[in-house]
């Protein structure tokens, strides 16, 4: 970008909200007005562009919102963005402005629509990675993924009081459609006996072989973990099927989107904080089709187009270490 084109970035947060968000915003606002750039707030995500809804945003904008989970530009799904025709209208809109870029705080799906809003309308962009499920290449975290695990695993701590009180087996659900770090995360953090994945299917004799040798040796009470995408099948089909082919009950949590919500966690906020400055930095340096990753302690910039073809893969090591410890 040249010195002229850095000076009016537009910010939405996109796709499923997560906590964090609203300190990603504070970040990329106040990052901008410190580099004397105009930034303009649009609600609801691609939605919100396409309606033309949108803020200009001050320091005074982004104040006393850092400590609230959701987001305070709203977030959606645009049906109408996944439409040629309708991201004409948005960029028309962002162009009617002169924006210069968009800054997205968003999932794949998000970033898979400000790359086509470049591609076709030629918008530079650079994304935020902001989704609970953590399932983007290229990056160690996305922001909420840690308040997410913690909150569900406050939940899971407290089903494993009454499963303990009760010599019960219990599955818990928790999000995930396609990926399944959450489950793996809150499988080891919380002591589970077995996780279920979307990237591994499972067999439901093993399962039921498993819980019954643990009852073998004394075990009196399990809690299995299932991301919402595990094949086959969500919780309350996997407790049908236990019952089916075994004599064992399990009772069934589904946490949804409760894990989505709340106050962000300490490193999240870090996290966003970071990662909305250097998303500015990144704009002012010439980046595009990019986004902000985090490997180890660093942050870095990432090839958006490469990282849409790769796939997260969740760490089996993890799995293997739940497993070897449920004993
Ligand atoms: O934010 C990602 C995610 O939480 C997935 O894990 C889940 O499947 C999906 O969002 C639910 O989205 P919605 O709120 O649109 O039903």
């Amino acid at each position: 970008m040249t010195e002229k084109a850095k000076k009016k970035i537009a910010i939405i947060t996109s796709g499923g909200d997560a906590p964090g968000m609203n300190a990603a915003i504070r970040s990329v606002v106040r990052t901008a007005l410190y580099y004397k750039m105009e930034a303009f707030g649009f609600y609801g995500g691609y939605q919100g562009i396409i309606k033309n809804e949108y803020k200009k945003m001050n320091q005074r904008s982004v104040a006393n919102i850092i400590q609230y989970g959701g987001t305070i530009l709203k977030s959606g799904r645009s049906l109408d963005f996944m439409k040629p025709e309708f991201r004409k209208v948005a960029a028309d809109n962002l162009k009617a402005l002169n924006i210069d870029a968009l800054v997205c705080i968003g999932g794949d799906g998000s970033l898979t629509g400000a790359q086509l809003l470049f591609e076709e309308q030629g918008i530079p962009y650079i994304g935020i990675p902001g989704t609970i499920d953590n399932d983007i290449a290229d990056t160690d975290f996305t922001i909420g993924f840690d308040t997410a695990i913690n909150t569900a695993l406050d939940a899971i701590d407290r089903i494993r009081d009454t499963a303990a009180s009760h010599d019960r087996l219990f599955i818990v659900e928790v999000m995930g459609h396609s990926s399944g770090f959450i489950a793996a995360a809150v499988g080891l953090a919380g002591g589970a006996e077995e996780v279920f994945v979307p990237e591994q299917p499972f067999h439901i004799e093993k399962v039921i072989k498993h819980i019954l040798d643990s009852e073998k040796k004394g075990k009196k009470s399990s809690i299995l973990i299932a991301a919402e995408g595990a094949k086959p099948g969500r919780a309350y089909d996997l407790a049908e099927n236990i019952r089916k082919h075994s004599s064992l009950v399990a009772r069934v949590c589904v946490l949804g989107h409760i894990q989505r919500g709340g106050k962000p966690s300490a490193s999240d906020r870090i996290l966003a904080s970071r990662m909305g400055a250097a998303a500015v930095e990144a704009l002012i340096k010439g980046h595009n089709q990019a986004m902000i990753g985090i490997e180890g302690a660093k942050l870095k910039v990432c090839h958006v187009p490469q990282l849409l073809k790769t796939k997260k893969h969740v760490d089996q090591q993890l799995l293997q270490l739940t497993n070897i410890l449920s004993l």
